[in-house]
């Protein structure tokens, strides 16, 4: 599914590695983990955007800390989910079309997942599709946007409810940028690390273990492989099911809690960290029903810590306003709250096919009672 060409390695001359190759239902993209790939954007966006012209779509932090300097127009919005909205998205087209961008054209998307989701879905719909170079700053959006080839915006109705599919022409990543990321987005976009590890791979598993200390110290090359081995694995995932039939649920794995937390926390939990406490929480579960191996639970959850992630709640959240949050999230039908449980460390639990499996709710709020230190 995904695979980076032989005869390199990161270790050759010039530092540079082969791209890792996403495959989807309309061919393919390289994702580029380079240290440094920031500084040779030029190159990498005659590579993969031709000759057009170009523009930079930014939000205005990452504009100034990784934008100075770059040899193209830079269209900027405010930092946040805020601006994540069909007003930014008409607002960055038709500042597209002042400045005349063509067919011929294409959009870099410099930023988190905001940026990723916004500039993509301008360059999605933007004289009906024009390429882009996904440039992600954020762990988050480097291990977990850069794969899948979802863009869109928010709505008053709930998040990301319009878009497209719209995969970047190739994603250029460079974990130096990860330098000037602030201390809690780093450790929220761990959460999805530990995830990949739970659902696939335990040798990864074990490795974030060996390296938490290397991965909190931000060592360039130990982001460098996390990076790509969790590209590597969502990149499996999404390729192996490209219809969304059942294995992509693997992916949800902790996000049937993480979701219904960081609604009822009103948005004060990150998504990582929520995620973080999902995992804890449905991997109890999972252990609990009887379909995840004894252990698995205090290893996900131990990860985590050592990770710097919570695995208690800060402030108490009603399990009975979780639970109703589970039930209207719109992968559940009400009084049939589906997971996505491991059976064990780097392997989930297939559940007939459908890779999801519906839990009563006393065996939830026993689990979720986990989340409240006694
Ligand atoms: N398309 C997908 O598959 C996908 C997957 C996961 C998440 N998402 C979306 O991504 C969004 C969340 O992503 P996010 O957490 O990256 O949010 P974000 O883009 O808002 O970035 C978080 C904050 O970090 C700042 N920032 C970004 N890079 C920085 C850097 N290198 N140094 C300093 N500051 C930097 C940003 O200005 C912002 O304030 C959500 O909207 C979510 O829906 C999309
Ligand atoms: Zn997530």
């Amino acid at each position: 599914v995904t695979e980076g060409r032989r005869g390199r390695t990161e270790a050759d001359g010039d530092g540079r590695a082969d791209a890792l190759i996403v495959r989807h239902a309309g061919g393919s993209y390289p994702v580029l983990v380079e240290a440094g790939v920031l500084g040779r954007l030029d190159e990498v966006v005659r590579e993969h955007l031709g000759a057009g012209a170009v523009v930079v779509l930014s939000d205005e932090t990452v504009a100034d800390l990784h934008g100075a300097g770059l040899p193209w127009p830079v269209l900027r919005f405010p930092p946040g989910e805020a601006s994540k909205t069909r007003e930014e998205w008409a607002r960055l087209s038709d500042r597209l079309l002042e400045l005349g961008l063509g067919r011929d054209g294409g959009v870099v998307a410099l930023g988190g997942g905001v940026t990723g989701d916004l500039a993509g879905f301008v360059a999605a719909t933007y004289l009906r599709g024009i390429p882009y170079l996904q440039v992600p700053t954020t762990l988050l959006a480097m291990i977990d946007a850069s794969v899948g080839g979802k863009t869109g915006v928010d709505t008053p109705h709930g998040k990301n409810l319009v878009g497209a599919f719209h995969p970047p022409a190739a994603v250029a990543i460079d974990p130096r940028a990860l330098a000037t990321l602030p201390e809690r987005d780093f450790r929220s976009g761990l959460a999805e690390a530990v995830k990949h590890g739970l659902v696939a791979d335990a040798g990864y598993l074990d490795w974030l273990e060996a390296s938490a200390p290397a991965i909190l110290a931000r060592e360039e090359a130990t982001l460098a492989r996390l990076i790509r081995r969790s590209v590597e694995l969502k990149a499996a995932v999404v390729g192996a099911d490209e219809r969304e039939r059942g294995l992509r649920a693997v992916l949800n794995a902790g996000h049937t809690v993480g979701h219904a937390l960081e609604h009822v926390s009103a948005y004060a939990l990150t998504h990582g960290e929520a995620v973080a406490l999902g995992l804890v929480a449905e991997t109890a579960l999972a252990e609990r029903l009887g379909v995840a191996e004894p252990g698995t639970h205090e290893r996900t959850r131990a990860l985590l810590a050592a990770l710097g992630l919570p695995v208690t709640l800060a402030q108490p959240l009603p399990s009975d306003a979780l639970l109703a949050a589970m039930a209207t999230d719109k992968k559940n039908r009400a009084a049939d709250i589906r997971f996505a449980l491991p059976a064990g460390v780097g392997r989930m639990d297939p559940a007939d096919g459908r890779y999801t499996r519906p839990a009563p709710p006393a065996a939830i709020r026993a689990a979720l009672d986990l989340l409240h230190p006694a």
